[in-house]
């Protein structure tokens, strides 16, 4: 896939997390800044593979993001570490392509002396990220008082000889702390970046793994994003677009609403009518994703994946561009998007009958705002689209579920501080 490099994958996956909170990111990355270090001591790792292990630590807290308050990494981190591990894990062994490192998050909180050894390839490596971990949370919190052979205390115990050895090392050899503290840290990460490799269908599952992100805010966003993905797919199948345009409405609709990630859950799941104030903040979300996804996705996917909100006689957002500026692929993704909003349940409404979309959708293109064509083809196949996006909205939403009841089958609900 040309639309997207490898190294932009991670980046636009890493910086759609920042939009909910940038912290469990920030130290994903200062973490896998360290591990890559050490297992650059360690030695026998060839380039890519450290930018595998850099892209796993960098997400290694990701379950904190469902199952912890960002804030609290003391508590998800030292005290009850279990929950955001184990959550974490299973994420990333059932929704993105790094199923097989997948353990390594479940285990990044556990004593050397537990960690399974036999079945589990990656127990040396497991041990190097627990300790890369501690050493940057203690190294941030200590500040000037931070002294990494404090760690040798808990050798044998917690964390094993070698570790701790390739701490010495990467100490001796890259002075690795004086570069975390002068951000120089961040241009090495970017040299091993180059180095990350992605088969096309790994790529593809990133993206989509971007779009499950969204159910971290709320489980009504990521039906929504499944069910806007699933009406542009068929209504450009309709309408016969060339098959490159087609991939590119596609991909475009399954980042198009991750700049919803950086508004409120208090907004987005209101029971009442946005106020003008709020309305304003949600309207922000477009160049908030506009900022992460430019001169890393294929530019003619992002113009279609941000132009979601403008309309054809310029009273849209956030530029008001008009229809001699608008693409039919653009125009397809416009009424996606309105067509979900419309038929998919809403905190303060309930949902609308078919009869009413297709009125207020014929309105809509009377007024020449959306585009008519495009409307009257998915008001034609109106029973078989909505059809079709709700069964596959159900089948995401229940991927997403089986997450938390196996979840919830261990730690209980009083865990899942979130939900
Ligand atoms: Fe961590
Ligand atoms: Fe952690
Ligand atoms: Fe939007």
């Amino acid at each position: 896939m040309e639309y997207i490099s490898s190294k932009n994958i991670f980046l636009l996956l890493r910086d759609t997390l920042k939009l909910i909170d940038r912290r469990p990111m920030d130290h994903g990355s200062r973490t896998g800044y360290l591990f890559c270090k050490m297992l650059e001591c360690k030695g026998g790792y060839e380039q890519y593979e450290i930018a595998d292990f850099l892209m796993l630590a960098t997400l290694h807290d990701i379950g904190a993001y469902k199952t912890d308050r960002m804030g609290d990494r003391l508590t998800y981190e030292f005290k009850e570490p279990m929950p955001h591990s184990s959550y974490g894990f299973l994420f990333l062994k059932n929704i993105t392509p790094l199923e097989s490192m997948a353990r390594m998050v479940l285990y990044h909180r556990v004593p050397c002396t537990k960690i399974p050894r036999d079945d589990f390839q990656y127990a040396a490596e497991t041990e190097i990220l627990s300790l890369a971990e501690a050493a940057e949370v203690y190294h941030l919190a200590l500040g000037e008082g931070f002294d990494h052979t404090m760690f040798r205390r808990q050798e044998g115990t917690f964390y094993s000889t070698e570790a701790l050895d390739l701490l010495d090392a990467a100490v001796e050899r890259f002075d690795v702390f004086s570069h975390l503290n002068d951000e120089s840290y961040q241009n090495e990460l970017d040299e091993i970046l180059e180095y990350m490799i992605f088969t096309n269908e790994d790529k593809k599952k990133f993206i989509q793994t971007i779009m499950f992100c969204i159910g971290f805010r709320s489980e009504t966003s990521l039906v929504d994003a499944v069910t806007s993905v699933c009406v542009s797919r068929l209504l450009s199948k309709k309408l016969n677009l060339a098959p490159g345009n087609e991939e590119k409405v596609y991909y475009a609709s399954l980042i198009h609403d991750i700049g919803m990630l950086s508004i409120p859950a208090s907004i987005i799941d209101s029971p009442k009518k946005l106020t003008k104030e709020e309305f304003e903040l949600v309207k922000t979300h477009v160049s908030r994703e506009e900022k992460i996804l430019l001169n890393r996705m294929d530019s003619e996917v992002v113009a279609i994946a941000t132009a979601h909100h403008e309309r054809l006689d310029g009273s849209g957002y956030p530029k008001g561009l008009t229809d001699k500026r608008l693409s039919r692929e653009q125009c397809i993704l416009q009424l996606s998007d309105v067509a979900t909003a419309l038929t998919c349940v809403r905190p303060y409404r309930e949902t609308y009958t078919k009869d009413e979309v297709i009125e207020i959708l014929s309105e809509e293109a009377a007024s020449g705002r959306l585009n008519k064509q495009i409307t009257d083809c998915f008001i034609e196949s109106y029973d078989e689209i909505i059809s079709q996006a709700s069964k596959e909205a159900a089948e995401a939403l229940d991927i997403y579920k089986a997450l938390g009841k196996k979840f919830k089958s261990v730690y209980g609900d009083s865990k899942n501080r979130n939900n």
